[in-house]
């Protein structure tokens, strides 16, 4: 089957079929490849060819797709998601606009503690089938690649549910998942005393089951003060790297926690949320591969400070945005909306908030060789937009739908 879009306004994020591009750095992120009035030809869920329409050879085509007026950018990679929950926690929300801090309510028993007493109680069906439709929901709105952790458990069984609800979405969706471990979320009740026993529960029990049955693609730890100190999200790193497991950790969202820094001497292939970071730890992140990803989301939502995005960008980092999506703190897995949010709050340009989600979205979950760009044999996931005036529209015109479709392959 081969599907021709011709007539496209702007295709967006191209990338030469030599190029081996596999992120793209700060100073870089300002500028974004395009070809206006283009043509892109899938073959069998593939990227055959594209050009411009005065190029488009004489061919026949199974399918065609009329773009006029319409823009083609690569589906956005949400690199950092809490997807598979159990049950929303508005009540929380209420809490906070009468002025209960987030970490209060988490001190009172609520946050992920709550997440988890109703994720004990859920069977493994259920919450496979209230799963689909929120996956469903992120793919319409643009999500052609994303990342799940577990966190929610916080025992062993539970975990394990966790992380086998994200292995049938892995085997049912028609895009790439990545799952995470996270069992390191917070300190079970039973656990608040005695943090040791908990972490050598994570290690010494569900780790090596979770291995056995090949259900994380990384391992994950809320590195917070009050939640995993640096000391014992380090035993958690190490522990996930003897079974092959790269770190994706929660970092610097709440306070300076050293994180980054803990981070970056294991590895890690991302550090997440970096709310609170000064310049040690941009230098820090300057030596390393460690990527930072920015959830902007979540400072919108807890009415935080959000992420100094500008001094990473000015520092030659490659920015990476994604959603966090989870019932606590970020209940939205709209990647515009992200995109605005990193434009008007984060002072990130629209063609840096595209190359956040995109080229570099894919880096964060290691697909960059096959998602993230548009480019001859990557995987075709592909935004179409409505008709919009330019690319900076799609930030600009917040909260509002610009889809029109949706291609996956
Ligand atoms: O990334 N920060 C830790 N974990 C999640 C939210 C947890 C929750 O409140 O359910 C986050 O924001
Ligand atoms: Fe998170």
């Amino acid at each position: 089957m081969r599907t021709l879009i011709s007539n496209i306004k702007i295709l967006a994020q191209t990338e030469a079929a030599d190029s081996n591009k596999d992120k793209v750095l700060g100073l870089e992120m300002d500028t974004l490849p395009c070809l206006n009035d283009a043509y892109l030809v899938i073959n069998k869920g593939i990227i055959e060819s594209y050009g411009p329409m005065n190029a488009l050879p004489a061919e026949q085509f199974d399918k065609t797709i009329d773009a006029t007026g319409r823009c083609v950018i690569p589906t956005y990679i949400d690199s950092h998601t809490h997807l598979v929950h159990a049950a929303s926690r508005e009540e929380e929300f209420v809490m906070r606009i009468q002025g209960i801090s987030y970490e209060e309510i988490a001190k009172r028993g609520g946050g992920i503690l709550n997440s988890a007493k109703k994720m004990a109680s859920i069977s493994e069906n259920e919450l496979y089938d209230i799963s689909v439709p929120k996956l469903e929901e992120a793919i319409a709105n643009g999500t052609g690649a994303i990342e799940i952790k577990s966190g929610y458990g916080l025992s062993t069984q539970a975990e394990l549910k966790m992380l086998r609800v994200i292995r049938r979405l892995k085997e049912s969706s028609n895009i790439p998942i990545k799952a995470s471990f996270l069992a390191a979320h917070a300190y079970p009740l039973a656990y608040k005393d005695n943090h040791q026993g908990y972490l050598d529960l994570i290690i010494n029990e569900m780790l090596p089951q979770v291995a056995d049955e090949g259900l994380a693609d990384y391992v994950d730890a809320f590195c917070e003060q009050g939640f995993f100190s640096v000391d014992e999200t380090e035993q958690i790193i190490e522990a996930g790297a003897k079974y092959g497991l790269k770190a994706k950790i929660h970092a610097n969202q709440l306070h300076n926690s050293g994180g980054i820094q803990l981070g970056v001497k294991h590895h890690a292939l991302s550090v997440d949320h970096l709310e609170s970071l000064g310049e040690a730890e941009v230098a820090c992140l300057q030596e390393s591969n460690t990527l930072p990803v920015l959830l902007p989301g979540a400072a919108f939502f807890l009415a935080m400070n959000y992420q100094p995005a500008r001094m990473l960008i000015d520092a030659n980092l490659p920015v990476v945005i994604a959603s966090d999506y989870n019932p606590g703190s970020c209940p939205s897995s709209n990647m515009n909306f992200m995109m605005s949010l990193a434009c008007t709050q984060l002072k990130m340009t629209p063609k840096e908030a595209i190359n956040s989600v995109t080229l570099n979205g894919a880096a964060a979950l290691e697909l960059q060789h096959e998602l993230g760009s548009i480019q001859v044999g990557k995987r075709a996931h592909l935004i179409l937009t409505k008709q919009i005036p330019s690319l900076e529209y799609i930030p600009y015109h917040y909260a509002h739908n610009i889809i029109e479709r949706v291609i996956i392959s």
